[in-house]
Order: C-alpha cells, then structure tokens, then sequence
C-alpha cells in the first residue's frame, strides 16, 4: 500500500509528536511512524524539569492545559554539599524566570491524545522503517505493518527517533561527524508513591556519590543515585535504595520510603551529530544529540529543535522560502552545544568522577566557588532555566 502526506515523522517521542502537532495547528500534513506500541511509548519515565520556552511551545501548540493545571512551577533548587544545602533562587536571579515539573509521560500522553483527536496518524508498531530517496526531491518512508510492506511519500522526512533511530544511521557515510564524551558513571533511578523530601529539587553531591531528589507530583517522588553504569539493579532492593538515598542527602530532610513504581539504570552519555540535514532529512532531538540529565536539558532541547524546525517548513509550505530550512542544523546546534555546555558543567560538578583525586578537588573548589558567588550563581541559573530559542 502506498500513503502520501508532506511531512513523513519518525519516532513518537516528544520531538515527533510536537512537531506533528505544531505542523497540524499551521495547516500542515504530516504522519508518525512508530516502532513502538502506543502503552510502550506512553508509560517510559524520564524527563520531568521543564523549561519556560518549552512550556510556551506546548501552550502555543494547544498542548498546556493540562501541564498548567497539574504540573508544579519552581522558583529554585538547593545543592547540597555532603549535607549542606545552599538554595539556587531561579527567579531573583534570573528576573522572575522559573521552571515546570511535569513528567515527559504526561506530555507524550496530552500530545497523542491531541494528535489523535484531531484526527491525525500515528502508525504505532511500524517496523523496520527505512527513510529512502531523501537526497533527492521525493522521499520515501518505506515500513512493515501487520506483515505487509507499506509506503509514506512525503516531501520531507523528520528524524525524531532517538538516539538509537534509523534515520541519523542513513546518512551517507562521511556525511555526518559524531562528538562523544561517555561517563564512568550512571544513574540509578526510583519513581515512588512517598512525597519527595523537600517542595523543590535537591541535587547533592555527597562523599558517597551525587543524588538527586525530584518529584512527579507532591506525592509522588523521582530520585537518583549515581551508581556504576553496569550497576545490577538485583543487588539494590528497595530498602537498600532508600537508606542510601537518606545517607547522600544527610540529615537536613527525610526520604520517605513508599511503593517502588519504577526502577532503572540509566547511562550517561554527552553526544552531538553534525549536521542535522542531508538533503530532505532531517534530524531532531535525541536522534541528533544527548546530554547526560544532571542539567535537566534533554527533553528541552528536543522542544527548541523542533521550534526552528517547524518554523522552517512551516515558512517553505506559506511562502516557499527554504532559508530557515538551509539554517535549521546550524541554529539548532547553536542551542545544542550552550547546553551540552552546561550538562557537562553540571555533571562534572556534581559527580565524584574518580581518577587521581585532582579532577575532584578542582570540581569542589568550583562547587563552593560557585554557591558563594552571585554571578557564578547568575549564570547556573540563567542557564538551568533555559537560553532563549
Ligand atoms: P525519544 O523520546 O527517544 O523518542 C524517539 C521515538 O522514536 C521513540 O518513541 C522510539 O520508540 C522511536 N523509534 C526509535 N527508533 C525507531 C525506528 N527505527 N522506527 C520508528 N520509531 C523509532 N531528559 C531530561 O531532561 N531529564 C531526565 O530525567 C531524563 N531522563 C532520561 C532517561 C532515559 C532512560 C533516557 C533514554 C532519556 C532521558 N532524558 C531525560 C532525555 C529525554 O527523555 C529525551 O531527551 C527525550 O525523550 C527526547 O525526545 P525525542 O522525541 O527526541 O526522543
Ligand atoms: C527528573 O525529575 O527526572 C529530573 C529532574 C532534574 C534532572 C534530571 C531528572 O536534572
């Protein structure tokens, strides 16, 4: 069978879907090809930090209601050094800029609800998705549902797959160049039904290794503890989960224990592909780049890549202009590598990284440099809350 649309996406994640959705708010067609089923997709915990740009995106898109309504604004967050917490005022040091704590689960759910209502296509278990004669004028997104082999024509396709798509790995070789920094490190995370120990986030570096204390809701809690990347998550019952998670936040709050709704290991990866076009294929969010999470960045610069690129075909389809679409990987990686920056700074910062012992005491003099220093302060801040788009 074959099927045309103009925009062909892959991957339903929170890039492919936004991007369907802001196409379809300006008038223009597009269908998602998915590889996944829709429970699968739906029910993935990561992301929960959201920045001011992104909320705006989704709000503008028609996808806000439900995060204005449910989802936490925070005007700051502490780090804690081995117990000792110093508060980062987001909003006096930024000008009253803030973030939302909601979960990306709940965004990919208000996006595919809003897709599907209003009659869109998500083609949920596609398999093998091959994108073809992109380098020319017609594309071709060509996959298998139920058995047969079908075919989505399009004018241009979106690589929103993820880190491990198909689409970057079609790029012809030597026509795209990778810049990677893997961490000796990983993090092991819980997703709880106890309240969190404080109303705002904890990130804490601790002789024992980093911990982060985060939240879904103001019952439901989201924590990490910095492990081994091939961490064996059988010798970390829950009881043991918890005690350590109260021995890196030190006595100035408790962890509630509670029911274990999630528990993972998650690597830690700082990634960068360039560029983020071959001829009409385009690469988007995690299908283009990671950032390892410490800076709260993934899921945001998923949203500001699929801002420049909306506005580039939304420009091409209205005016047929191709110049926003000539600039798009240059601009977008423009953001990218301010936040790769940044999750990098952050990550080092707060990590025991190990090694001859040097790198660690530089990373604490910057550490306690930074919490008794209003500009360094300004400029974590500045960042955490986002660059503008
Ligand atoms: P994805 O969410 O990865 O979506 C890609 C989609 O493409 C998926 O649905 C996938 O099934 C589909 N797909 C893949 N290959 C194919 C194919 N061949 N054919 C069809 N479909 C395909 N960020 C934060 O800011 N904070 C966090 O705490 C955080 N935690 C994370 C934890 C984990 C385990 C991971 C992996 C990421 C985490 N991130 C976090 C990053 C954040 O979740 C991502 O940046 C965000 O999901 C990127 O969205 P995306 O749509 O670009 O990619
Ligand atoms: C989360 O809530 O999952 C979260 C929050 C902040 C981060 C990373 C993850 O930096």
């Amino acid at each position: 069978m074959t099927m045309r649309t103009q925009v062909g996406i892959v991957g339903s994640g929170p890039s492919g879907l936004l991007l369907s959705q802001i196409l379809h708010k300006a008038g223009i067609e597009s269908v998602i090809l998915e590889r996944r089923s829709r429970d699968y997709v739906e029910g993935r915990i990561r992301a929960g930090v959201i920045e001011q740009g992104a909320v705006d995106l989704l709000t503008s898109a028609g996808v806000g209601e439900r995060m204005a309504s449910q989802g936490l604004v925070h005007e700051g967050f502490d780090i804690a050094l081995n117990g000792e917490r110093t508060r980062v005022d987001l909003a006096g040091l930024t000008g009253g800029k803030t973030v939302t704590v909601y979960g990306q689960t709940e965004i990919t759910k208000d996006l595919i609800n809003a897709r599907l209502d209003a009659g869109g296509t998500i083609i949920f278990e596609a398999g093998d998705v091959r994108p073809e004669g992109f380098e020319g004028a017609s594309p071709v997104l060509s996959f298998t549902q139920d058995g047969a082999r079908q075919e989505l024509h399009c004018d241009f396709i979106a690589g929103c797959d993820g880190y491990h798509g198909v689409c970057r790995a079609s790029f012809p070789d030597g026509e795209i160049r990778s810049f990677e920094r893997v961490y000796p490190f990983a993090w092991l995370g819980v997703l709880v039904e106890a309240p969190p120990p404080s109303h705002e986030l904890i990130y804490c570096r601790d002789t024992r290794g980093f911990a982060l204390f985060s939240m879904r809701s103001t019952e439901v809690s989201r924590s990490y503890l910095q492990c081994a990347p091939d961490e064996d998550l059988n010798e970390w019952p829950d009881d043991r989960v918890f005690e350590e998670l109260q021995r890196r936040l030190g006595d100035s709050a408790t962890v509630a224990a509670g029911n274990v709704l999630e528990k993972s290991v998650t690597p830690m990866r700082s990634f960068v592909a360039e560029p983020l076009r071959y001829g009409r294929l385009f690469l988007a969010g995690d299908a283009g780049h990671i950032v390892p999470p410490t800076g709260a960045k993934g899921l945001n610069l998923a949203a500001s890549d699929i801002y420049y690129l909306s506005n580039g075909l939304i420009d091409y389809y209205r005016n047929g202009n191709e110049g926003l679409l000539d600039t798009y990987s240059a601009t977008a990686l423009d953001r990218v590598w301010k936040a790769q920056r940044f999750s990098y700074y952050m990550t080092t910062l707060l990590h025991n990284t190990g090694g001859d012992g040097f790198d660690d005491k530089i990373k604490l003099a910057e550490l306690r440099y930074t919490l008794g220093s209003e500009s360094a302060l300004e400029s974590l801040a500045e960042n955490y809350v986002g660059l503008p788009y």
